[in-house]
């Protein structure tokens, strides 16, 4: 059962596909206090804002946010929904690149909320009090659904049905891809398709980071390098791999070229009030930002694509969306203000600080976000009011031009920043984490907290994006990556080499991303259900042993699909871990030349050993799944090795397609151990 709620005059997000009428009176569950009725205890939030609150019981667990920092149970903290270009994501950032503002309550009572609320808007979930949790926002102008149901799964499944079917990427795209900022020339690019052909691990993809681009302008190539871009994506093809370019959302500002004049011609851009266009400063230097929200400027950047699937291209990354400013033109000018007025630095300290300050949050300014408007219908709305939205309208952009550029076909994209709705035309990558083991359990926690929202298509930068990786953390989390949507290794411009085969033996790694390939019939097969049915691919222990108090609380192990458990190593030296089963399970442990072992295990708790070439999982009481032998890429895999491991007499309904057209039929074969 799900309610919607009008307040105000909301801005129309597309998130929820579902027609539906608001209807009048009060939620069911928690209190809303909006417009002028703002209540005393609450004094410091002004007058037209918004907030909803509930009170928490002490076996509430709270669950979702999609891309939000910390746990699975989101309870004793606060997020803050404001796509930010955030590269540090250590425990206390509150805001990261995406905004999806889906939360279920699960104990006393079992209800979801969506907050449909473009901006910013903040969750405090038992953070300035244990038991109270408050969501706000500045303006009374949003609507909110409340869906009850018989479970927090139940209430997910629900509140999937009305936001639509999640994107489905090529079947290439379950492959595994290399990527690093800094890669420049052919030769970059054909020496990491060498280092894995010639050491034989699995590669499907090599993706391109910004320095493929002639001056970081979108949809060019470096002239010098690519003289027939075509060829080279032809050539790289050839050998199975599909090369990936990003593309970021800023322009830049230069005369001569095409985008940036069509852009100005079009009034394609972002504008201040004044009506000239907005500058910041971002990779490319100085640069403009496409208005996505305006319809016909959406249809011009999308199209825009096609310059680069002319060559071949099949897959995008779209980057810097949130959008990410380093420094705008009026962010400058008052820096040299303040360092002005402390010429004479008469307050000493107190004054360095002031310029310190000052320099140190011109990046990504709230202040820069009210200086440009877009034109949406005829009407003139300034950023900040519907800044969660962008990236998802850069990737929306994409996404409906390749439906006129490629018909039928499925292209590979995904996104950095988003918003509830994007999920239909893109998946997205983590941003910028850390080569720390923190960050290996963070992906995880973040996995089942994505599917919630839609997001499935989904994945971290494997090894850590910032920072050295070490041989044994890159291990550890490619075997964990082997379980997620997107599987890709990327690195930073100035970090040490990370791909698989940099770290002497290569035997570990290529055994463990040879395991992603054995596993692909089964991945591809529970992610196209799960996106058939408006399913999450991944789940948390608690939403398939809903009785079972201890499973309720396991934030370190995953469902993937509906026959396996994960539970992967993320700590440091260690030679195993301690693991829950709810119920029986198959101990399944996998490594190179298509070897695996399996051992059946009692329900409750264990130790069970893991070595760093070893990729466990776990098969659940009564079910199978398919295996087959490891191939190059996802093309060469041959079906003809299938067998099944897991429990005798067990059957499995495996959905399988062509991996390339979006109308492509489903194939469902039912088969037996
Ligand atoms: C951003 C992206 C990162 C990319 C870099 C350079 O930091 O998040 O993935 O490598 O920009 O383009």
């Amino acid at each position: 059962m799900i309610r919607k709620y009008k307040f105000g005059r909301p801005f129309e997000t597309g998130a929820v596909t579902a027609p539906m009428e608001a209807v009048q009176g009060k939620p069911p569950y928690g209190e809303i206090w909006c417009g002028d009725k703002v209540p005393a205890c609450e004094e410091k939030r002004p007058a037209g804002a918004f907030s909803y609150r509930y009170v928490l019981h002490d076996e509430d667990i709270v669950y979702g946010l999609g891309e939000a920092n910390r746990g699975i149970n989101k309870r004793g903290y606060q997020y803050v929904s404001d796509c930010t270009d955030q590269p540090y994501h250590t425990e206390d950032k509150r805001s990261l690149y995406g905004a999806h503002n889906f939360i279920v309550i699960s104990g006393r009572e079992t209800f979801g909320l969506f907050f449909d609320y473009p901006s910013r808007m903040t969750f405090d979930i038992g953070y300035e009090q244990t038991e109270r949790m408050t969501v706000s926002c500045e303006r009374a102008d949003l609507y909110l659904y409340v869906i009850e149901g018989d479970s927090a799964y139940d209430v997910v499944k629900q509140f999937r049905k009305i936001i639509g079917r999640s994107y489905i990427p090529p079947k290439f795209a379950f492959g595994f891809g290399q990527s690093r900022w800094g890669y420049r020339t052919k030769e970059d690019f054909r020496h990491v398709a060498d280092g894995y052909r010639s050491n034989r691990i699995p590669l499907d993809m090599i993706y391109m980071d910004i320095d493929y681009m002639q001056d970081y302008k979108d949809f060019t190539v470096n002239e010098g390098e690519y003289p027939d871009f075509a060829a080279f994506v032809a050539e790289m093809k050839e050998r199975g791999i599909r090369l990936i370019p990003i593309i970021d959302a800023g322009v830049k500002v230069e005369e001569g070229y095409p985008v940036y004049e069509e852009g100005v011609r079009g009034g394609y851009f972002c504008k201040r009030e004044d009506g000239s266009e907005f500058t910041a400063v971002v990779w490319p230097g100085e640069t403009h930002f496409p208005d996505f929200l305006n319809e016909k400027a959406a249809r011009w950047f999308g199209d825009l694509y096609r310059g680069l699937t002319d060559q071949g291209i099949e897959g995008f990354w779209n980057d810097m969306n949130e959008p990410a400013i380093f420094y705008s033109q009026e962010g400058v000018r008052e820096l040299q203000q303040v360092i002005s007025s402390c010429q004479e630095m008469e307050h000493g300290m107190e004054d360095v600080r002031r310029i310190q300050e000052k320099a140190g949050s011109l990046a990504n300014a709230g202040a820069d976000y009210k200086r440009f408007y877009h034109a949406v219908n005829g009407q003139m709305i300034r950023h900040d009011q519907v800044h969660n939205l962008y990236g998802y309208h850069m990737t929306k952009a994409a996404a409906e031009a390749f439906g006129r550029i490629a018909p039928n076909r499925r292209l590979l994209l995904f996104s950095r920043a988003s918003y509830i709705g994007m999920h239909r035309y893109g998946g997205i990558w983590t941003g910028d984490n850390h080569s720390w083991w923190s960050h290996l359990l963070l992906n995880l926690k973040m996995l089942p907290s994505l599917n919630m929202c839609g997001f499935l298509y989904v994945g971290a930068d494997l090894g850590g994006f910032g920072a050295d990786a070490t041989r044994e953390l890159l291990l550890r989390w490619l075997a964990f990556g082997v379980f997620t949507p997107l599987m890709r290794d990327h690195a930073a411009l100035g970090t040490r080499d990370q791909e698989a085969y940099r770290f002497g033996d290569t035997e570990a790694f290529r055994g463990i991303i040879e395991t992603r390939y054995r596993l692909l019939p089964y991945l591809y097969s529970e992610y196209l259900k799960a996106a058939y049915t408006d399913d999450m691919y991944c789940r948390p222990l608690a939403f398939v042993y809903p009785e079972d108090d201890f499973a309720r609380g396991v934030e370190d192990q995953l469902i993937i699909g509906d026959e396996i458990m994960i539970a992967p190593v993320y700590t440091e030296h260690a030679k195993g871990r301690y693991v829950y089963l709810p119920e029986e399970m198959r101990f399944v442990k996998l490594k190179k030349d298509n070897y695996y072992i399996e051992e059946t295990l009692e329900p409750g708790h264990h130790y069970v050993e893991v070595a760093v070439d070893e990729v466990p999982l776990f098969i659940r009481a009564g079910k199978c799944i398919p295996l087959v032998d490891a191939a190059q890429c996802v093309e060469e895999i041959d079906r003809q090795t299938m067998k099944w491991i897991g429990f005798e007499g067990a059957s499995y309904e495996r959905y399988d397609d062509d991996g390339v057209h979006a109308d492509s039929r489903v194939r469902r074969t039912v088969d037996s151990m």
